[in-house]
């Protein structure tokens, strides 16, 4: 019975063949798979024979290969299980649960953001609400009722970009006074912040930059008031050593006028150091940081406000703000999103 002894050969050389598993891989495995039982494999090959068999001889050749073929079957699907294992045991070992974690990617707030929050908390904590306004805006707001006729050079089309003849991008943030009172009676005390744009794009200018406006009317407000309170709001932004100088300014929509400027905080108002001129104040000891004035009588008669009251107005640049407090030497990190700059902030 030659067949019966070829089949029983073929269990055992499988056996053989499998002993060295541990080098193999899965795609080794099946090719052996193939080579015993495929359609042209080994079994195959015996199997093909078994018409030279007469009639009696083949149950018992049938059976066998039958067997032989269950038990191949069985050792593929065993060592198929071993590789399986070690590539999983090879994976747990090449894990260190002792080392650290990987931190994931966080972000921070942009430095605009930080100034915004913190200016309008100060004010806050100085009785102002916050208040805002759109950003396309009409004529009428930005320039009109701000006491800004027509022919007023600040109406240029060098600066503003105009949606239509009448419609516009605010050019300051200026307009939400005159939404703020003719939505509120007096009084009244709110921040604004929000984006401004202009058309201007250089290394110092770029069309949308950042303004908080501040106003406060009342009975009796004074100049005083406007003093005080932006005195009170440098400090802490600055530093309690921070000098404060109001020099006389114009804006159309306030009079008196003053720009507002603070003791270079490089320098510490010295205008040199290591015997060069300062590098942020250029020499004068001072870098300014705002407008400000009392409300023009024309802007309380174009919202209606009666004519007893007063009251003061200020308009501040968030990113000029930000560069003194951070030391930032470039407007146009703003708007680059480089995330070594913004991580920075975190
Ligand atoms: N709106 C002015 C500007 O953009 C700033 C300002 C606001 C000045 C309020 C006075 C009062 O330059």
């Amino acid at each position: 019975m030659d067949l019966i002894n070829a089949l029983e050969g073929l269990a055992s050389e499988l056996r053989k063949e499998l002993d060295q598993a541990s080098l193999f891989s899965q795609e080794k495995l099946e090719e052996l798979r193939v080579d015993f039982l495929g359609r042209k494999g080994r079994l195959a090959q015996i199997m093909s024979k078994l018409s030279s068999l007469s009639p009696e001889e083949r149950p018992a050749v049938g059976q066998k290969a039958n067997t032989v073929k269950q038990e191949c079957s069985r050792l593929f699907d065993a060592c198929k299980q071993a590789i399986e294992a070690r590539r999983e045991a090879a994976a747990v070992a090449g894990f260190d649960p002792s080392l650290p974690g990987r931190t994931p990617w966080q972000g921070s707030l942009h430095p605009d953001t930080l100034v915004m929050e913190e200016v309008c908390g100060i004010f806050r904590g100085l009785g102002f609400d916050i208040a805002q306004g759109p950003e396309v805006e009409i004529d009428h707001y930005n320039f009109e009722a701000l006491n800004m006729p027509p022919e007023h050079p600040a109406r240029d089309m060098q600066d503003t970009l105009y949606v239509t003849d009448t419609v516009l991008m605010r050019t300051h943030t200026s307009p939400v006074q005159v939404r703020t009172m003719l939505a509120r009676r007096p009084p009244v005390a709110v921040v604004v912040p929000g984006k401004v744009y202009r058309r201007d794009s250089d290394l110092t200018h770029t069309p949308m930059f950042h303004q908080i406006e501040g106003l406060m009317v009342d009975r009796g407000i004074s100049m005083a008031h406007l003093c005080g309170m932006l005195t009170a709001f440098v400090r802490a932004v600055f530093g309690p050593a921070t000098e404060v100088r109001f020099r006389q300014s114009f804006f159309p929509f306030t009079e008196p006028s003053a720009e507002v400027d603070i003791s270079c905080f490089l320098c510490g108002g010295k205008g040199h150091g290591h015997g060069e001129p300062c590098r942020v104040c250029k020499g004068t000891g001072w870098v300014e940081i705002l407008g400000c004035g009392m409300v023009d009588p024309a802007v309380f008669a174009a919202v209606d406000y009666p004519s007893d009251v007063t009251g003061f107005a200020f308009g501040m640049g968030v990113e000029r703000i930000a560069m003194l407090k951070y030391g930032i030497g470039d407007l146009r990190m703003f708007f680059e999103n480089d995330v070594r700059f913004l991580s920075q902030f975190a």
